[in-house]
């Protein structure tokens, strides 16, 4: 039976490279995607999962419900300078050679539901949550019902830096720097929750002879989204290639020994100020979670290119 999974993301170019693997392994089964505002908008979140969606074009399609615009007390960040001003790396403005736009708005209604309480709805046993972005649907969700949260099988968080430096500040990453209250508030709901940290993902790269090599529509999809984030990866962080965090968390889900894992005691700064947003685990607390600390990176890009590059796993042709 696929495991049931219920998407709670910002899109964001590698939350849609998240979307992609998880719609594209039949081990999953995605219930419902959620947008939460963080690289863009929420409303530019919710409209690009649902271009994802139209390219991907799954069966059962799983609906898409829009959840929080701003953070639970911070004022706004945005990453619009990584992903673009769409969030998708400028590709919403794409025109094909007859002049109409290669990814235009999707015809398909988004959810009219919360997105809180879709994640509420979907709380059971059997279902895992992945959160790609600020933890703040998650949150508002445990704020509603902590009890039915803790249903769920497991929460796997994209986000933190435990013992490596941040993305966004030197000490925070940027899901947890854009809304540290959230991640505070769900650490103490006593969720079974796993962390996909800097410490796992900045070791993995898609690089740009991968990227030129992608076969299909959804590898033509995944250059026409990446090209802004790998020109801003090459400069900002000087490595040749661009990150897939969010796709990580899919990837864990798939193969969790693709992971070296640690118990921790996980502990989030939510004061104003230079550490404002930092994870580090509190030497000798009550394990509160599990983080990842290594990721097998060859394998998981043989997973990106195999299932969704179309491209041999063993190399790029
Ligand atoms: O720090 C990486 C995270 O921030 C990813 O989820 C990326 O999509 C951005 O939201
Ligand atoms: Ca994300």
């Amino acid at each position: 039976m696929p495991r049931r999974i219920l998407i709670d993301a910002d899109p964001g170019v590698d939350d849609a490279l998240a979307l992609a693997l998880a719609l594209r392994s039949p081990e999953l089964s995605p219930v419902a995607v959620c947008a939460v505002n963080g690289n863009a908008s929420v409303e530019k979140a919710a409209a690009n999962a649902l271009r994802i969606l139209d390219v991907l074009n799954p069966s059962p399609r799983p609906p898409v419900a829009k959840g929080a615009d701003q953070p639970l007390s911070r004022p706004r960040v945005g990453a619009e300078h990584v992903h673009g001003g769409d969030g998708l790396g400028g590709a919403t403005e794409l025109r094909g050679q007859n002049g109409s736009l290669r990814y235009p708005p999707s015809e398909t209604p988004l959810d009219q539901r919360h997105a809180v309480d879709l994640i509420l709805d979907a709380a059971d046993e059997e279902t895992v949550l992945a959160a790609l972005g600020p933890l703040t649907n998650v949150a508002l969700a445990v704020r509603a019902d902590a009890r039915k949260m803790r249903r769920y099988a497991e929460l796997v968080v994209m986000g933190g830096a435990f013992r490596t430096s941040g993305n966004v500040t030197p000490q925070a990453e940027f899901n947890v720097y854009a809304d540290p209250h959230a991640l505070q508030e769900v650490l103490a709901a006593g969720l079974q929750l796993t962390f996909i940290p800097l410490d796992a993902t900045s070791s993995v790269l898609l690089t740009p002879q991968t990227l030129a090599e992608a076969r299909g529509s959804l590898g033509r999809f995944t250059r026409d989204i990446s090209a802004q984030l790998l020109a801003f990866t090459q400069k900002a962080a000087g490595v040749n290639g661009m990150h897939v965090h969010d796709a990580l968390v899919i990837a864990y889900l798939l193969d969790e020994s693709l992971f070296r894992l640690e118990h921790v005691c996980a502990r989030v700064e939510t004061a104003e100020g230079a550490s404002l947003g930092r994870t580090y685990h509190e030497a000798g607390g009550t394990p509160n979670a599990r983080a990842a600390f290594e990721a097998d990176e060859a394998r998981i890009l043989a997973l990106l290119k195999s299932r969704v590059l179309s491209l041999q796993p063993d190399g790029d042709r």
